[in-house]
């Protein structure tokens, strides 16, 4: 673990204009510089780097951060590896942290073997290709590849090759050049019997897998002629730098389009991602024949929310693949499919109609994932009452997962209409699976919580002094300005309150009940919030961001992307993980209004106090007397509960 210490040392070395500005150009606008936004297309300038507050912002797409960010959005770097990477720019020593000398021993062998494991695939990519192309009895490998249409750069850029048939030839090879057999096992490229060195593939094809830094850590090898006695493809075993369900194939070549095109293609296999990229479609990924798990998701979502899935123009498949999509409406993605005609797969598909002609079919081809489950069985559903009532449950499971209350909203007008049936039926089936969702997380966060409470107090960074931290608590700006980035980060999210939903706004209205901000600025959000919510309606952080009050949106965006805001602070900064952040922000919201309920309770005792000292009126003064012990009990109260809720960094 690298050391808090290093990371604030990180934190305060690195700048935000350096990093940014080894990839982008970046042009000095007052105190401000500008470029273009690498994380969409765009002509003129919209990227806006702030060195003094060293952070980052796109008035464009909205990707906003600071150095640490940049580099997990734009380089898809982890956050351990952002911070070495920033290490190593700035000269900064890391600090690996609460290590003994075994543990560190342990951390080296390990760290060797994947180093080792690493330097022997890319050795293996080497030789296959290699052999691919200069060995006499490599060559069916690549005529097979050039009958299928790969060109040679694209051979070039994915590194294809081919194994040879002969048992042992690779192993040998990796021996004679000093490779311990152990690390070639461990790799997956021998066999895994004991003394054995027999190469693990044989007589295929050979694709290589890339992790998000371009490394090769596994290969899928394809047989080249049907043989129903072994398997079309064989795939490296997991391995300790190829975990199959946290690796998308073609994920390193098509990331920067994913985020330029702001969508990413999911497709099933290795020749499918490959095509599309040949024809210039270069935002495919393949899941490899797998349903997609949460990890491929994430790793997606961190680049776009845009999912759109490719299909082949089977049924049977269809229903089987659609299984798997819950997950992703869960991440709150925008999912949508795509059916190729009849017995293609977009690999076969886009060299039969070209780049053009492919985009378009998917342009018009494409629907949403929901309506389009709906509409697939809803026909069949309609003569029978049975089958009616299990799709029923099944698309009330899907619109339930997803987060965002409009979008589901819309989904259920749409999916009422489609079954013929009264929407408020599908609301209802809804709303209670919902409500029984938000529990279930919710006690599940408090499991945690309690398990974690002792761990949790290690995790308040050292660096911030105490008073320092108790001064922020009580600033009633920081107070204000939190409960506003709640209001506009989670707004429209709902919670259970006594077995009701209610949105977060309409709880944080009622819980603010008449107190009045005391900064202007978000005195004045807060008046519009009320005047929105007094005539219906709930607005989310878009309608604020994009508000025709210049003053409003800036004063919006720079909330919602101020990485220094009290509760974004902990988990932004420190990377404190526990449970997921959107489990947890019920515990952020009570926590800041209790916090700023506490502060005026304070406010009001030393205003109350000052008056006795100053008042000559004894009836004055027994009035204000008891007001003050009235004050205290609240005081007292609010320490009680709050002794529960704060000096503890809410995740
Ligand atoms: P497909 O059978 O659709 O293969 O499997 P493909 O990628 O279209 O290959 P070609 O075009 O026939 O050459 C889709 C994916 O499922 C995985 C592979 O990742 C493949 O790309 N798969 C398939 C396996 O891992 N093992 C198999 O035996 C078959
Ligand atoms: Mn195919």
């Amino acid at each position: 673990m690298i050391s808090k210490f290093t990371i604030q040392k990180i934190n305060d070395e690195a700048r935000v204009e350096d990093v940014v500005g080894e990839f982008v150009t970046l042009k000095r606008r007052g105190s401000n510089l500008i470029g273009l936004c690498p994380f969409h297309n765009e002509k003129t300038p919209s990227f806006n780097v702030n060195p003094a507050r060293n952070i980052y912002k796109c008035f464009g797409c909205g990707k906003a951060g600071g150095p640490i960010q940049f580099l997990i959005d734009y380089q898809q770097l982890s956050y351990p590896d952002s911070l070495r990477y920033l290490a190593k720019k700035y000269n900064i020593e890391i600090d690996e942290e609460q290590l003994s000398d075994e543990q560190k021993q342990k951390e080296l062998e390990k760290h060797n073997l994947v180093e080792s494991i690493h330097i022997a695939n890319s050795f293996a990519q080497k030789f296959y290709t290699d052999f691919m192309l200069h060995n006499e009895d490599g060559g069916i490998g690549l005529s097979y590849f050039k009958e299928r249409g790969f060109l040679n750069h694209t051979i070039e850029k994915f590194q294809l090759g081919f194994a040879p048939d002969q048992g042992d030839a690779f192993t040998k090879h990796a021996l004679q050049n000093g490779f311990q057999l152990e690390v070639l096992k461990r790799a997956g490229l021998t066999s895994p019997k004991e003394n054995s060195t027999y190469d693990f593939f044989r007589n295929r094809v050979m694709f290589p897998i890339h992790n998000m830094t371009g490394k090769v850590v596994a290969f899928g090898g394809r047989i080249m002629v049907k043989d129903p006695k072994s398997p079309k493809y064989v795939n490296t075993a997991e391995s300790e730098v190829y975990q199959k369900s946290r690796i998308l194939y073609g994920a390193y070549f098509a990331k920067s389009e994913i985020s330029k095109k702001n969508e990413c293609l999911l497709v099933e296999g290795y020749t499918d991602v490959i095509s599309l990229h040949q024809s210039g479609i270069e935002n495919a990924v393949a899941s490899s024949g797998t349903a997609l798990t949460p990890d491929q998701i994430r790793l997606i979502k961190r680049i776009t929310p845009n999912i759109t899935m490719l299909y082949d123009g089977d049924a049977a498949g269809i229903k089987a693949a659609l299984r798997g999509t819950d997950l992703i409406l869960e991440e709150g993605m925008n999912v949508r499919v795509v059916i190729l005609p009849d017995s293609e797969d977009p690999d076969s598909y886009v060299r039969k109609t070209g780049t053009e002609g492919f985009a378009q079919y998917v342009k018009d081809n494409r629907k949403d994932l929901i309506l389009f489950k709906t509409s697939l069985f809803a026909d069949e559903a309609k003569k029978d009452p049975i089958k009616k009532a299990e799709l029923i449950h099944d698309i009330v499971q899907s619109i339930g997962k997803i987060p965002d209350p409009i979008q589901r909203s819309v989904y259920v007008k749409e999916c009422s209409q489609l079954f013929e049936m009264n929407e408020q039926v599908l609301i209802t089936e809804v709303n209670k699976l919902r409500r029984r969702k938000i529990n279930e997380q919710k006690s599940a966060v408090e499991k945690e919580e309690s398990a974690n409470r002792d761990k949790q107090e290690d995790f308040l960074p050292q660096n911030i002094h105490q008073e320092q931290f108790n001064q922020q608590v009580s600033n009633v700006r920081v107070l204000e300005r939190d409960i506003i980035r709640i209001l506009l980060d989670f707004g429209t999210w709902e919670i259970p309150v006594e077995n009701d939903l209610l949105s977060v706004t309409a709880y944080v209205l009622d819980e603010l009940d008449d107190i009045e901000f005391q900064t202007e600025d978000y005195k004045t959000i807060l008046a519009i919030i009320r005047q929105e919510f007094g005539q219906g309606e709930v607005k989310d952080d878009k309608f604020f961001t994009s508000h025709e009050d210049e003053k409003i949106r800036e004063l919006a965006i720079e909330i919602l992307t101020d990485p220094y805001s009290l509760s974004e602070n902990w988990w932004n900064k420190y990377k404190i993980v526990v449970p997921e952040k959107k489990f947890t922000f019920i515990k952020d919201i009570q926590s800041s209004i209790l916090r700023l309920k506490q502060f005026l309770n304070i406010t009001e005792i030393k205003k109350v106090e000052q008056l006795i000292k100053n008042s000559k009126d004894e009836a004055e003064q027994i009035k204000l007397m008891m007001l003050h012990k009235m004050l205290i009990e609240q005081k007292k109260e609010f320490a009680r509960t709050v002794g529960n809720v704060i000096y503890r960094p809410t995740t």
